[in-house]
């Protein structure tokens, strides 16, 4: 029996660390092992793309083909190596972050052209994605506050505001085609409410989803 893929993504401090845990669990009760990942990382090389895509470099600019690709690297590194494995061995894998992300980030932030990030889609992930994306919707400067509360920032947490307005757009438009080509593909979470209330929404978006996921793989 195959596993499956279940992401949860948004913006900086939007909770998705923090939600996990409670993902996680859910699957565990229904029976299912689990494995979380999260991007940039999840293996050896790719924890170090990590650190390398997070670091200041002080004066050395870090384009944004550099960036991008990094994050491609990481993320083919993690699937061939982790994910796609684990899936295959009848595993369920959380992911705390995933492609969406450079949707997002790099497409909508940093504004590289659908075409380039469709291509690298297509080399490094094929037709592979997620069988469930749980969005945690933030605005971005409720989700940076929380971050700042956490500590410093890094490289792209210190990325202007409208980086992440452009951000945070580009993942609800995304979201929107997903569930157009497949209502139980995705949910959109208010994170900006309570952590319980937060935990709370995702289980019973994730509960719709398990429940439709596991009717259609019996029947
Ligand atoms: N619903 C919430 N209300 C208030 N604070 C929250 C909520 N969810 C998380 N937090 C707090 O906000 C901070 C950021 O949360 P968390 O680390 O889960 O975000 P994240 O989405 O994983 O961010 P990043 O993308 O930076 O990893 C943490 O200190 C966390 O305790
Ligand atoms: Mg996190």
């Amino acid at each position: 029996m195959s596993g499956a893929f279940i992401v949860i993504e948004g913006l900086e401090g939007a909770g998705k660390s923090t939600v996990i845990g409670a993902v996680s669990e859910y699957i565990k009760n229904k029976g299912h092992d689990v494995l979380c990942t999260r991007e940039p990382g999840g293996t050896p090389m790719a924890e170090a793309i990590r650190d390398c895509v997070k670091q200041d470099w002080s004066t050395e600019e870090v384009t944004q083909e550099t960036e991008l690709l990094l994050m491609y690297a990481a993320r083919s590194q993690l699937v061939h190596n982790v994910i796609k494995p684990a899936i295959n061995q009848g595993q369920y894998v959380v992911g705390d972050r995933h492609n969406l992300s450079s949707l997002a980030y790099q497409g909508g932030g940093r504004q590289v052209p659908d075409l380039t990030m469709s291509q690298l889609k297509t080399m490094t992930l094929g037709s592979f994605s997620p069988n469930f994306t749980l969005y945690l919707d933030i605005e971005p400067i409720l989700g940076l506050s929380r971050a700042r509360g956490r500590g410093e920032l890094d490289r792209i947490e210190m990325a202007g505001i409208a980086f992440f307005e452009r951000a945070r757009e580009r993942y609800l438009a995304e979201i929107k085609t997903m569930q157009q080509q497949d209502a139980y593909s995705a949910a959109i979470i208010d994170a900006s409410q309570d952590v319980d209330s937060v935990r709370e929404s995702v289980l019973n978006s994730l509960d719709a989803w398990y429940s439709e996921f596991h009717h259609a793989s019996r029947s």
